[in-house]
């Protein structure tokens, strides 16, 4: 059985304070769904008070980016080694890097492993875009991106990653996939391709979520899934009571 794990994807939003006020409320909410994990990832100046205040709570803490550089003149960037000092997770190649900051399954791959390797666990994003999903593409690109993201990974490396599939239009539009189709995504897709690379054992226990448009409204839906195991959720996630609903779903489902 693989555990439930709810993911904030806060993106550019929340300065320190209002963060501080988030986080609160949320761990009021969220507490008690010790059966399910669960982390926020807000935007890089809020991560120390987020730490702090995530501390001991068993809520996880994660960036939304990192470099896989261990140090140097890499202007405006973070390395593993700060990421780790404050965060358990990174979401790694999320469609808006992909798009907005010319990221590419190559360097994915190397912040993977960067990651791995400062015992982070990645949050690796993959999704077709509108135009490969009209196109028919969605299969071809998705099984691209994990391949080429997932390159050279060992089983027990394997073992330690979580997956988010994300349409990317499916992100912010309101617009989510069917639950029956995500559903066939992750299980006719990602997770035979896992299997190829690291054996149907590690394959069947690494978590793969869900994201795009996920709603209190629409996440007991996805949640019953037999491959949908958790969400990254990115607008629901600003406000305290619809994340820990979605939350709550996840731990019923
Ligand atoms: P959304 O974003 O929930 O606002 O669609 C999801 C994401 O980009 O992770």
């Amino acid at each position: 059985m693989r555990r439930k794990f709810v993911a904030g994807n806060w993106k550019m939003n929340k300065t320190i304070s209002e963060a501080r006020q988030l986080i609160t409320e949320l761990l009021l909410a969220l507490k008690p769904l010790e059966d399910i994990d669960r982390a926020v990832c807000p935007p890089a100046t809020a991560l120390p008070i987020a730490a702090r205040l995530l501390e001991g709570t068993g809520v996880g803490l994660g960036a939304q980016n990192m470099y896989w550089q261990e140090n140097g003149a890499y202007t405006g960037e973070l390395s593993p080694r700060m990421v780790a000092e404050l965060c358990q997770y990174v979401i790694i190649g999320h469609s808006e890097r992909r798009q907005y900051f010319g990221e590419t399954d190559e360097t994915v791959n190397l912040k993977v492993k960067a990651a791995l390797t400062h015992g982070l666990t990645p949050i690796v994003c993959i999704g077709e875009s509108l135009e490969e999903n009209r196109a028919g593409k969605t299969a071809e690109v998705v099984s691209r991106q994990t391949r080429e993201g997932l390159a050279d990974l060992t089983p027990e490396e394997g073992a330690r990653l979580v997956i988010a599939y994300e349409p990317v239009w499916a992100i912010g539009t309101g617009l989510a996939a069917t639950a029956e189709d995500a559903n066939a995504i992750h299980r006719d897709v990602v997770r035979p391709a896992l299997t190829e690379m690291f054996g149907d054992e590690v394959a069947q226990g690494i978590r793969i979520q869900y994201g795009g448009s996920v709603t209190p409204e629409n996440a007991a839906g996805f949640f019953s899934q037999s491959d949908i195991d958790g969400a990254l959720v990115g607008g629901a996630s600003l406000k305290a009571e619809s994340f820990a609903a979605i939350a709550r779903a996840a731990a019923g489902a």
